[in-house]
């Protein structure tokens, strides 16, 4: 060969490798869009942000065509007479493989006569009662009925009524508003295998129910919630609580297991109303546990310590009016300062919380050293109940901590830069460890969700100077010397790092409860206080880049995970931004 054809030949390899063959391409109602081999034309239109109206059809369950709205016109290539030809009758394109060449119309006279018919249909039993369902705002019967349904009804015989039912701990059905597109059966078949569900009678009788016996009550049940596309399947917990109109969403994590899953905070006026999962194909796809949906509840306890306290020597608690925080704060974090100055020939300690942001965790660990460079730093307990569990791919974690990889990561990374002989002690080590007399003052941080002290921690500081930041009250705080208002991860910005070691990001979700602060915020400010300098207010940006000095990485935000760029499908969330 010579040299031209060999260049040739080269040019043309190169031409192959950076033309990849082209995709395949159809077109919808007058659009071309592209699609990959083995989508459907449904698929192919949602990766295209086409809307084809579709019920039954959920990326993550079987095929079943049975709601009828996708349905289209289409034309194929016949391969035999390479000629477009129509394919005789309305087919779903949820279940209708996409092809080359394909011409598809789902506005099209007799495609619209279909939705139009079948929302109709849909409605002959429905109550109609939009004004006090719990799915208004978010329902799918509502918004198709206005975008592809008929303006009225002809339908003039009395509609069948069906019960109300209690299926699960969590969750009522209303089987009036079913519209019978299985979902929720296929879910409990085919992702979490249970099968508590069935569909019950034949023909207009036909309705949702559990088998004799059982409840849905499984640890992913209430993800059915979210996957019905109308009012039939509600939760309990959120039932007339608030309209979903007036509700903002904020991007966070989950802030009570190490599972690191996506959620959507569901907030008004400071007060979360509920938590749904957000979609993260490499985390938690879809889904939700119940534990992470209901976990959030503490944060709204009514017995949240939103104020400082004092506990002083003669046994009296000196507790501060709601009139003045900036002055029960002045008062608290002087009594820490004197506290801490007091016992400064011994070593301190310091307790992080598996349950703190990283940032947290550096302010308190950069706070210890500025006051004691040789300080002992110790992670508290990390609670584990039974082992991981597998279901479909999602994991639901043992570990119920969001942070402890995190905590040990940051607290490690800035004891070697300061070139501290050893690392962060876990819990027992450091129980075992604070008990020594040479261990002057401690702080603690708990921000669990339930008790987490242990009668050998409380023990092993007994005659210490004790400082608690903590969210609720426990065997600790009534003992400490100064109690301090911590903040559960929904009222502050952070990142967790969780059971894979993926390091996400959240966002601040509502206000801070009160007047509790961050760990974050009172690690800077205890710092201030004893620099006699003025408080700096917490950024986590501003956090992370400090983070970044000690940890030793060109940027801390660069080692957080940043989510791949995909097509938002129904349901997707704003991915969190870094
Ligand atoms: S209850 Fe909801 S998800 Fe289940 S079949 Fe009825 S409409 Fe579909
Ligand atoms: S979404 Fe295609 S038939 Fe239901």
């Amino acid at each position: 060969m010579g040299r031209w054809s060999r260049e040739v030949g080269a040019c043309k390899a190169a031409a192959l490798l950076y033309n990849p063959t082209p995709m395949p391409e159809l077109t919808l109602n007058g659009r071309k869009i592209s699609f990959k081999p083995g989508q459907s034309i449904l698929q192919a239109a949602l990766d295209a942000q086409v809307e084809i109206p579709h019920y039954c059809y959920h990326e993550s369950l079987s095929v079943v065509a049975n709601c009828r709205i996708c349905l289209a016109e289409v034309w194929s290539i016949n391969p035999r007479t390479s000629k477009l030809e129509y394919l005789g009758k309305l087919v779903p394109t949820c279940q209708q493989a996409a092809a080359e060449g394909m011409v598809v119309y789902t506005d099209s006279p007799k495609a619209v006569a279909n939705q139009k018919a079948v929302m109709e249909y849909l409605l002959i039993n429905h109550p109609v009662d939009c004004a006090i369902c719990d799915q208004a705002g978010e329902c799918h019967l509502q918004d198709y009925s206005y975008e592809y349904g008929r303006s009225e009804s002809r339908f003039e015989e009395a509609k069948i009524k069906n019960p109300k039912k209690d299926v699960g701990p969590n969750i009522l059905l209303y089987s009036d508003r079913c519209i019978m597109c299985t979902r929720c059966v296929r879910f409990t078949r085919e992702i979490t295998q249970t099968n508590e569900l069935m569909i019950d009678g034949r023909g207009s009788h036909e309705s949702i129910d559990v088998f004799p016996g059982m409840a849905l009550d499984n640890e992913l049940a209430s993800n059915v919630i979210d996957l019905c596309p109308v009012g039939a399947l509600l939760d309990k917990d959120f039932l007339f609580k608030q309209r979903v109109w007036f509700l903002k969403k904020t991007p966070s994590i989950d802030g009570i297991t190490s599972s690191g899953d996506n959620i959507s905070v569901e907030h008004n006026e400071g007060r979360v109303y509920r938590i749904k999962p957000r979609f993260c194909a490499d985390v938690n796809k879809w889904w939700i546990t119940d534990e992470v949906r209901y976990g959030w509840k503490f944060a709204h306890s009514e017995d949240r310590i939103t104020l400082p306290s004092i506990n002083r020597a003669d046994g009296t608690q000196e507790t501060f009016s709601k009139d003045n925080p900036r002055g029960a704060f002045d008062a608290a974090y002087a009594q820490v300062d004197a506290g801490l100055r007091a016992r400064s020939s011994k070593r301190l300690a310091v307790l992080l919380s598996p349950m703190l942001s990283c940032e947290d965790t550096f302010s308190l660990v950069r706070l210890a050293l500025s006051i004691d460079s040789n300080a002992l730093i110790g992670l508290g307990p990390v609670p584990v109940v039974g082992a991981d569990k597998t279901i479909s791919g999602f994991v639901i974690r043992a570990e119920k901590a969001p942070n402890a990889r995190g905590a040990r990561r940051v607290a490690n990374a800035i004891l070697a830069s300061k070139g501290a002989s050893g690392g962060i002690v876990e819990f027992e080590a450091f129980v075992h460890a604070v008990a020594d007399s040479a261990i002057g003052s401690v702080i603690t941080t708990g921000n669990y969700p339930s008790a987490w002290t242990t009668p050998a921690l409380v023990a092993a500081l007994r005659g210490k100077f004790i400082v608690a930041i903590d969210t609720l009250p426990n065997a600790l705080t009534s003992v400490a010397d100064v109690v301090l208002p911590g903040a559960t991860w929904l009222e502050k910005a952070g990142s967790f790092e969780n059971a894979t070691g993926r390091l996400q990001s959240f966002e601040q979700a509502i206000e801070l409860v009160e007047f509790a602060r961050s760990e974050a915020q009172i690690g800077m400010d205890l710092a201030a206080v004893r620099a006699a300098k003025d408080p700096m207010r917490f950024s986590a940006d501003c956090v992370r880049k400090e983070i970044a000095k000690y940890a030793g990485c060109e940027s801390f935000a660069s080692a957080l995970y940043q989510p791949p760029a995909r097509t938002p499908v129904d349901g997707d969330m704003v991915l969190v931004e870094l």
